[in-house]
């Protein structure tokens, strides 16, 4: 089917109290083997296409190969930018057929960040594309993204966030890192969901850093409101795995290999956060 916009399939996991996995795409095997632990598992997914991809040149390739691949596939399937830059990457991805996009602002004054994000909002819903935003310093380093020790929003901050600009998705710091937890993390649940309570329309909100966080804390986390997961070092690790654990030497046997790793960890994160047995 054709790809949808991001808001569908996080409006449609609100009233399911689910989440949605955003998984980040940086090879053709990797967003392959997405693609058929998706199809398997009957779920939506999200794939995220972030700044070390676009890095190493993967920007329009990657666009190009999840339309493609997606029209063969019979579940929602949202191609969202991860972490954008400016407003002028957000705008390289509209043309480029994204259904999603994340200005990531979050390391400038809030005004200037809300202003940033709604000239994205602006030109993004003009074509049916949803707009992710980013409040407080998640932890450790993603694609050379933060690398601070953290910083977690406050309830007012997100207040006058949501006066200043409507976002379809809001990423929120609430003690959570990119990368794996080097200790078991403590998630600030109470300001999720004093988040969650305030009395304006508060958009879907999103979880950063979730390779490593045990069951009970995306457990919570889903109760809290969190309606989307993002999900990248895991599936790294699973691919680099998959490629070592193929000793024969056959490319086509490492890529098997590979492939069925990520298929792997890809379905159990599907199935955890749609909560299926
Ligand atoms: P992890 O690499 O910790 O899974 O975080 C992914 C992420 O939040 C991408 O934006």
């Amino acid at each position: 089917m054709p790809l949808v916009p991001m808001k569908d399939v996080l409006d449609a996991a609100a009233p399911q109290k689910t989440a949605v996995p955003a998984f980040n795409i940086d090879n053709l095997e990797i967003l392959q083997s997405l693609l058929m632990a998706a199809e398997a598992e009957q779920l939506p997914v999200i794939l995220s296409v972030g700044q070390g991809a676009i890095r190493i040149g993967r920007l329009k390739p990657l666009a190009a190969a999840v339309h493609q691949m997606a029209s063969e596939t019979s579940v929602p399937v949202v191609l969202h930018l991860d972490h954008g830059a400016s407003f002028e990457q957000t705008i390289q991805c509209l043309r480029a057929g994204f259904t999603s996009v994340m200005y990531d602002g979050s390391r400038l004054p809030l005004e200037e960040n809300i202003a940033v994000t709604r000239q994205v909002v602006a030109a993004a819903h003009a074509v049916g594309v949803s707009v992710e935003a980013e409040l407080g310093a998640i932890g450790g380093a993603e694609d050379g993204i933060g690398g601070g020790s953290g910083g977690k929003v406050s309830v007012d901050q997100v207040s006058a966030f949501l006066d200043g600009v409507g976002v379809d998705a809001l990423a929120v710091a609430i003690g959570n890192a990119h990368g794996l937890y080097k200790e078991k993390p403590h998630l600030d649940f109470d300001l999720l969901r004093s988040i969650e309570a305030l009395p304006k329309a508060v958009p879907h909100l999103v979880l950063h850093g979730g390779s490593g966080l045990d069951e009970e804390a995306i457990d919570t986390a889903i109760d809290c409101g969190i309606r989307k997961i993002n999900v990248a070092t895991e599936i790294r690790l699973a691919y680099l795995k998959g490629t070592r654990a193929a000793t024969s030497g056959d490319i086509y046997e490492t890529i098997a290999s590979a492939r069925e790793a990520v298929v792997e960890i890809a379905r159990q994160k599907l199935r955890q956060f749609a909560r299926k047995a």
